[in-house]
């Protein structure tokens, strides 16, 4: 049975990221995202407070606490900035979570130690220019050569494709078998053939790189291999399950950002002679959106909390992402427009909430993905 009251430490971890966040990622985080520069200090300090690997045991250099906990600190993270957040989720939950089921203990050793520490930086590479919801449509291929593949491809929206040190690269070992013929790759950042396309221009969560990654005879070692040749697409979704709650956190914290923002201005924001809260037609926005914002997160913590007791939960990870990125995007809307002229002005920070939903509708799987995912699980025989 889920417990909707958190632990003492559950608590602290909240107030700690709360105040992190207040301290570190509000200032300058609407000049970050108008010249998109990325939060390479902040990114440095969440390391060092153990953010970037929250639910890697301590062995393995991360925090070990639970997803439920994770989800919290994540919410408070992308409250206040949702560039820093999905540079954290993509970190925690797409690569050091992935390593830590699939990676054998030298690739543990070498690679998820620093990247839980958050010493490195690291980025999941799926998509393809065209295989973006159909992932298995990939055509960058590996080819084993004795000791080595030799990749060839490009890979694109690779977020932190710019500022990593370490790409988890999905492709193709055998072609003509379908999904059963990709592998997954751990990749080196320095590597001869490797090269990174432009920083993109995006809509949101414009602090946060995201770019094409290209493979020329790139020869990557054997013991780079995840797993078995064949299983990576199973890696990719299993792994993804779990990518699918912490943008659904996402969402979350910038669900509540828009819901904070728009009851301090309601109170002190007087039209026709009284603050504009006490007109109906705003307390129904406010009341709708805090309803909805509950009700994500109470998804949310249905889907950590299977999780950390080890259960299915891709069909409620689904749900979960699907709802809370709906939230988001409504109550940003709304915010704006309580806000009215001026939550159309950049220096009010409301219009980078609306452009920042948008994302969590798309990336780690589009909300038509999500409805898919749901309704496969739910018709099964
Ligand atoms: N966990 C484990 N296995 C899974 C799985 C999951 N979540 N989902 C599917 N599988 C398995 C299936 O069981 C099946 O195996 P069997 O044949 O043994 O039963 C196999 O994988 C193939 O499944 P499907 O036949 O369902 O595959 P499909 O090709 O029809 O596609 C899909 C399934 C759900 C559409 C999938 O392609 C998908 O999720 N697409 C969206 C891709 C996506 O989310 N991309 C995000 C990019 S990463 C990103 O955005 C990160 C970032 O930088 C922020």
């Amino acid at each position: 049975m889920i417990d909707f009251t958190l632990t003492d430490e559950q608590e602290l971890i909240r107030n700690t990221v709360r105040e992190f966040a207040q301290e570190h990622l509000a200032p300058g985080v609407i000049e970050r995202d108008d010249k998109a520069i990325f939060p390479a200090e902040q990114i440095k300090i969440m390391a060092d407070l153990g953010f970037m690997g929250m639910m890697i045991p301590e062995k393995w250099g991360g925090s070990g606490i639970d997803t439920r906990s994770y989800v919290l600190a994540l919410e408070e993270i992308s409250a206040v900035d949702a560039s820093a957040a999905v540079i954290m989720s993509v970190n925690n939950s797409l690569v050091c979570q992935l390593l830590f089921d699939w990676g054998t203990n030298e690739q543990k050793e070498k690679y998820l130690i620093p990247l839980a520490k958050g010493k490195k930086l690291g980025a999941y590479s799926l998509s393809e220019p065209q295989s973006g919801s159909d992932a298995s449509n990939m055509r960058t291929f590996a080819e084993k050569n004795g000791t080595h593949y030799i990749l060839n491809g490009t890979k694109n929206w690779v977020t932190s494709g710019q500022t990593s040190d370490v790409v988890i690269v999905f492709c193709l070992t055998e072609k003509g078998v379908g999904y059963k013929g990709i592998s997954a790759f751990i990749v080196g950042k320095g590597l001869k053939g490797l090269s990174v396309g432009k920083k993109e221009d995006k809509l949101g969560i414009r602090a946060s790189d995201t770019c094409e990654l290209y493979f020329e005879d790139c020869q990557i070692p054997v013991e780079n291999l995840i797993g078995e040749e064949g299983q990576g697409f199973k890696v990719a979704l299993k792994t993804l399950s779990g990518g699918r709650i912490g943008i659904a956190s996402q969402a979350l914290g910038i669900a509540r950002a828009a819901l904070d923002a728009s009851i301090s201005y309601a109170n002190e924001r007087h039209q026709f002679g009284q603050p504009i809260g006490e007109f109906g037609a705003i307390q129904n926005k406010i009341a709708d959106m805090a309803t909805e914002i509950d009700a994500a997160r109470l998804l949310i913590w249905r889907a950590a909390h299977l999780k950390d007791l080890g259960k299915p939960f891709k069909k409620e990870a689904s749900m979960a992402k699907l709802y809370a990125s709906s939230v988001a995007m409504r109550a940003s809307r709304e915010c704006v427009q309580i806000h009215g002229g001026y939550g159309y002005m950049q220096e009010y920070g409301v219009e980078r909430l609306m452009r920042d939903a948008k994302i969590t509708q798309i990336y780690e799987g589009t909300s038509e993905i999500q409805q898919l995912v749901i309704a496969k699980e739910l018709l099964k025989k």
